[in-house]
């Protein structure tokens, strides 16, 4: 069976680790590419060096020619600014916007059949952007926010509980931003709703450090988280190579469900091997629902600028 072909844009923290990740997974050949020069090189080069400790893992390219993404199956954009202390995501709408058409325009000449994963900030309005350029069935195009926002749900749940993080379905909506809607009714330990588990109050807490999970570790490092985004990316890879039927939160098109009519924004989706299979419509309360629309109506807002700019 021919191997997948994955090209990481952008190597970068979160670009070079979700290329480790997929090569240490053995999601296919891995492509890590870079404009700075030798930047992608380097680092494949380093990964290279891993296979002789630790043998599994499939191969990584670095590069700085498009050509040698040609064909890929996969496209995972990463490139952009970073944020840094004080910025928030939407401060790096104009530059990361430029930067992901012009990315998005190299993947429809060489990959014209790949799935896009946007991990560019602000992600949500990057997701339409990468569609927009790109025309391609909007189900071939998802960006990677829910999947991290839920992982920092369900590592602070663990972290408070004492529990295997992997036992926490943290569930999560919205865009990704301070206004996204974790969903503690949704979200369960092992099968148990978390709100049998911990105190309203306790949970409030929990949501609210979630919301601000981003820039708790921008303080921290100056500059953004990776190891997570990362590992989010590369799992929303997995799902459609592998057709695993995943249900996670993604950046997906929604066209319907939750009163959205065609925008991109974090809802419940299972992933497969044409990208988006469904989009999980779930009941929410009116205050979820409120939440929801008025998170769902900022990114409509920055979505409307960056139409405004790339015109
Ligand atoms: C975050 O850490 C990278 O936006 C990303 O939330």
């Amino acid at each position: 069976m021919k191997s997948a072909k994955i090209t990481v844009v952008g190597a970068g923290n979160v670009g070079a680790t979700a290329a480790f990740m997929a090569s240490q997974k053995a999601l296919g050949d891995i492509v890590l590419l870079d404009i700075v020069e030798g930047l992608a090189e380097g680092k494949a080069l380093d990964m290279a060096q891993v296979k002789a400790v630790y043998p599994a893992g499939g191969a990584v390219t670095g590069t700085g020619d498009w050509q040698d993404a040609t064909g890929s199956d996969v496209v995972i954009i990463t490139s952009g600014l970073a944020r840094r202390p004080g910025m928030s995501r939407d401060d790096l709408l104009a530059k990361n916007a430029q930067i992901v058409k012009s990315v998005t325009e190299q993947v429809v000449r060489t990959s014209p059949n790949a799935f896009i994963i946007v991990v560019s900030n602000p992600l949500d309005v990057m997701t339409y952007v990468a569609a927009k350029v790109s025309g391609f069935d909007k189900r071939r195009v998802v960006g990677m926010a829910g999947a991290l926002d839920s992982a920092r749900f369900a590592c602070f749940i663990a972290q408070e509980l004492g529990v295997y993080a992997g036992d926490v379905r943290g569930v999560l909506m919205g865009g990704h931003g301070d206004d996204m809607v974790p969903l503690p009714r949704y979200t369960t330990v092992a099968g148990i709703p978390l709100t049998e588990l911990m105190p309203a109050e306790k949970i409030d807490t929990l949501v609210d450090r979630s919301r601000k999970g981003g820039i708790e570790i921008v303080n921290l490092l100056g500059t953004s988280a990776y190891y997570a985004p990362a590992a989010g990316a590369v799992a929303m890879a997995e799902a459609i190579l592998k057709n695993t039927r995943q249900v996670m939160s993604c950046c997906a098109y929604c066209d319907g469900p939750y009163g959205i009519h065609g925008e991109f924004v974090g809802v419940p989706v299972m992933l497969g091997s044409s990208g988006v299979e469904s989009i999980l419509e779930l009941a929410l309360t009116e205050t979820e629902q409120a939440m929801f629309e008025a998170s769902a109506s900022h990114v409509r807002e920055l979505t409307r600028k960056v139409d405004a700019m790339l015109a």
